[in-house]
């Protein structure tokens, strides 16, 4: 087993160094999407689905939330929609967990990217894991790092998203 492992290895070893490629210094890829999210009537894209108390006007520690929001190409509504971004928060004592996908329809190709983590209440930029893909995004990791670029309309709550990717 061990010898199999070690004979790969140096295969992929011989193979990199013929092609003048390191296996350590894998190339970053990096691009930007916009999250549109509504959050009031007539329709959210954001909803309270559980509270600690039951009051769902509550959104305190034990509070669930679950989205959908729109994925964008740009800050406007008016820009070319480029996927949907399912997810949900769970509000924590101190932080806040957070998991969503990504699920994107590119010219080049359809992928999700999964991205997890926690954050601070009103804390930004904010930085999360993307800890895998599909599609398009197969092997992919890396990280989300987000940040307002307008919170003045409810229904449209806009958040840039620049993601930076390592393929294995
Ligand atoms: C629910 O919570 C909201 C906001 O905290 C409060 O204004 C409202 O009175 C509460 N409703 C009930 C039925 O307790
Ligand atoms: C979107 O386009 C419509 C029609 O062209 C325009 O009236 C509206 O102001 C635009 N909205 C935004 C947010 O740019
Ligand atoms: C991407 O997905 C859409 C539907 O979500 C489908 O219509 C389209 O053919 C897909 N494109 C590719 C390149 O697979």
């Amino acid at each position: 087993m061990t010898m199999k492992i070690q004979s790969v290895a140096i295969k992929l070893l011989l193979v990199c160094s013929i092609f003048n490629v390191s296996a350590f210094a894998r190339e970053v890829k990096e691009f930007s999407l916009y999250v549109h999210e509504s959050r009031a009537p007539p329709n959210p894209t954001l909803v309270v689905v559980a509270t600690a108390s039951g009051n769902l006007s509550d959104v305190t520690f034990g509070t669930v939330q679950v989205f959908s929001n729109l994925l964008k190409a740009g800050p406007s509504l008016n820009s070319t929609t480029i996927g949907v971004e399912p997810g949900l928060v769970s509000i924590g004592t101190e932080n806040i967990f957070i998991s969503y996908t990504f699920t994107l329809n590119l010219p080049k190709g359809n992928g999700t990217l999964a991205v997890q983590g926690q954050f601070a209440l009103n804390v930004w930029p904010r930085e999360l894991a993307v800890v895998g893909g599909t599609g398009i995004f197969r092997f992919a990791s890396g990280y989300d790092v987000s940040e307002i670029v307008d919170d003045s309309n409810p229904s449209d709550y806009v958040t840039i998203h620049k993601i930076f990717l390592k393929f294995l």
